[in-house]
């Protein structure tokens, strides 16, 4: 595992410089992965500061930091405040978190991340979970197939793919992506077959790891564990994750509007700190795996 870069850090000076860092304050990088954005924070941290990194992947743990500073957790973000808790951290000066899939994910083709490999379809970033992409394709219905693919891939074929799933898995089951790729082929025009695949595996990730609701529980936490001035330095990969991000920056919801009082005003407890953030053409160029990133900074109302 090691021979190969585990994760390139994306963005990485514009995300931890978005987190402000005061030399003894305390960070949370929620998606430890490699470790690259974590070892920038340990960088400008002085010595009675400390940094707290989460990662549900058992690999990630090879990566660990031996820093007295440092301590990694290994499990989902979405109970940040739990397992802070149980470290005796109530409180915290800022947020890192750099969603979605790393690169040693994707590379190593068992993991069944990629479109790249042909490989059992698993998907699962938590190795210990039961609900894997075989359980997804083999074992749920029709309707529920044909809204991951409508909801996580905007996929307008959805209804067609998840019909087209359940028919075929009546005489076999559907076990390794090349069966699903079989399967699916009509919908897979020549031209387009990667980007259509890369739409198939994202739905089909994102069902796997609960990411939609992880994600909306662990936005839901961060108002109530960040001190005054604290930060928050998040980094989206797709339009799912980023309108999620950005509407609870920007209204403390994930849809609606918040109500108003008398004069027009609502409370929101968090506001935005500068712009969109995108990586520039040369840091895509060395990699390819930032050119969908968008970074958004916050920091308490
Ligand atoms: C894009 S990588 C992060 C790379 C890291 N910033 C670096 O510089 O190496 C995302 C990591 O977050 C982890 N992850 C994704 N969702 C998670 C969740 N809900 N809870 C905990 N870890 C998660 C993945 O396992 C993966 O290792």
């Amino acid at each position: 595992m090691k021979t190969m870069e585990y994760h390139n850090p994306v963005l990485l000076k514009e995300t931890v410089d978005g987190l402000n860092i005061k030399p003894d304050g305390v960070y949370v990088d929620v998606t430890f992965g490699g470790g690259g954005h974590s070892k920038e924070i340990l960088k400008r941290l002085g010595e009675n500061g400390k940094l707290f990194a989460f990662d549900q992947d058992l690999d990630a743990l090879e990566n660990t930091i031996d820093d007295t500073r440092f301590t990694l957790i290994n499990e989902n973000f979405r109970f940040i405040k739990r397992f802070l808790r149980f470290h005796g951290v109530k409180k915290v000066d800022g947020v890192l978190a750099d969603f979605g899939v790393s690169s040693h994910q994707f590379d190593v083709a068992e993991r069944g991340f990629s479109t790249r490999f042909e490989a059992d379809l698993d998907m699962r970033m938590n190795q210990e979970k039961a609900l894997s992409a075989f359980h997804v394709i083999n074992e749920y219905e029709e309707g529920q197939l044909k809204d991951v693919f409508l909801q996580y891939g905007e996929l307008r074929a959805a209804p067609a793919m998840a019909s087209l799933i359940v028919a075929h898995r009546e005489s076999e089951s559907i076990v390794t992506s090349e069966q699903l790729k079989s399967v699916l082929r009509k919908f897979l025009p020549p031209r387009h077959e990667n980007k259509v695949l890369a739409q198939i595996y994202q739905a089909i990730r994102i069902e796997v790891n609960q990411e939609i609701e992880a994600l909306k529980e662990f936005l839901s936490q961060t108002p109530e564990i960040l001190n005054e001035n604290g930060r928050l330095s998040f980094i989206s990969y797709h339009s799912l994750e980023d309108r999620l991000v950005k509407r609870f920056i920007r209204n403390g919801l994930f849809e609606g509007e918040p109500e108003r009082d008398m004069f027009g005003n609502f409370e929101v407890p968090l506001k935005k700190v500068g712009g969109l953030i995108v990586p520039t053409a040369a840091e895509i160029k060395i990699n390819n795996r930032a050119r969908s990133a968008k970074l958004r900074i916050a920091t308490k109302a």
